[in-house]
Formats: C-alpha cells, sequence, structure tokens
C-alpha cells in the first residue's frame, strides 16, 4: 500500500545552523525556508536524488513540535513521510486494522500542497508516520 519515502523530518533547534549543516558540510541543495502557521512550524527541505529531509523549526506559541523539542533539545527524527495514491482509502484500510489516525482523522493539506495525514506512533515502532497523497 505505501509507496516512495517522501521525506524524513528531523526535528531541529537552529535553522540556519541545520541549514548550513545541510548545504555546506553535506554538500546538499536545500530549499529557502517556508514558514506555514496552520502547521506552526517552518520548513526547510533537503532535496536528496532519491528523497528528500524535512528541517522543522517550531513557528508560533503552540507549535506541535515545541514539545519535541523540550525532550530532544539537540533535534532529532521526528517523523517519516510514506506517499500513497489514495490517502482516505489507506486510513480506512489502516483504522480497519487498528491502527490510531492523529487528530479528527480527516487530511489536511501538508506542506507540498498534498493531503496528508498522521498515524500514531506507538502504532508504527515508536515512529511517528505520515502518509502523503500524491
Ligand atoms: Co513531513
Amino acid at each position: 500500500m505505501i509507496g516512495k519515502l517522501n521525506h524524513v523530518a528531523i526535528a531541529v533547534p537552529d535553522l540556519a545552523a541545520a541549514s548550513a549543516l545541510y548545504r555546506d558540510t553535506l554538500g546538499a541543495e536545500i530549499s529557502a525556508p517556508l514558514d506555514l502557521p496552520e502547521h506552526g512550524v517552518t520548513t526547510v527541505f533537503v532535496n536528496l536524488p532519491n528523497t528528500k529531509m524535512e528541517l522543522l523549526h517550531p513557528l508560533g506559541e503552540n507549535s506541535p513540535i515545541a514539545g519535541f523539542l523540550a525532550k530532544n533539545p539537540a533535534g532529532g527524527v521526528h517523523h517519516v513521510c510514506f506517499e500513497v495514491k489514495d490517502i482516505r482509502a489507506a486510513r480506512d484500510r489502516l483504522k480497519a486494522q487498528g491502527a490510531r489516525v492523529l487528530g479528527d482523522g480527516e487530511p489536511k493539506i501538508g506542506a507540498h500542497g498534498k493531503p496528508v495525514l498522521f498515524l500514531h506512533p506507538k502504532d508504527f515502532c515508536g515512529t511517528l508516520v505520515e502518509l502523503e497523497e500524491v
């Protein structure tokens, strides 16, 4: 059911430093920072030949990644994102198998302008999973 790995997201305490690390030290092509107020994050995408990395930094008062950074002050892997063809069909199949979908269960528009959903980390080996319809 799941397709390509779309991206691996890392929460970072210092977006400029993380961007410099990926651009200068690792020699990757990175995007300009993009504020996503409705998601409470600023993102920088690192474009790799086979996938992307998403650098996440809190934006605003109630950022969903503020708690994660409080527990992981140096930053850390926050989620992985898999592509699916039909996000509602994927959700229904996963729910029927007992997986928990976060929020109200309805897809929201994510960082690439496409519908996304998040799955509970306790149901997926301790890893927050994002599904993106492509
Ligand atoms: Co993501």
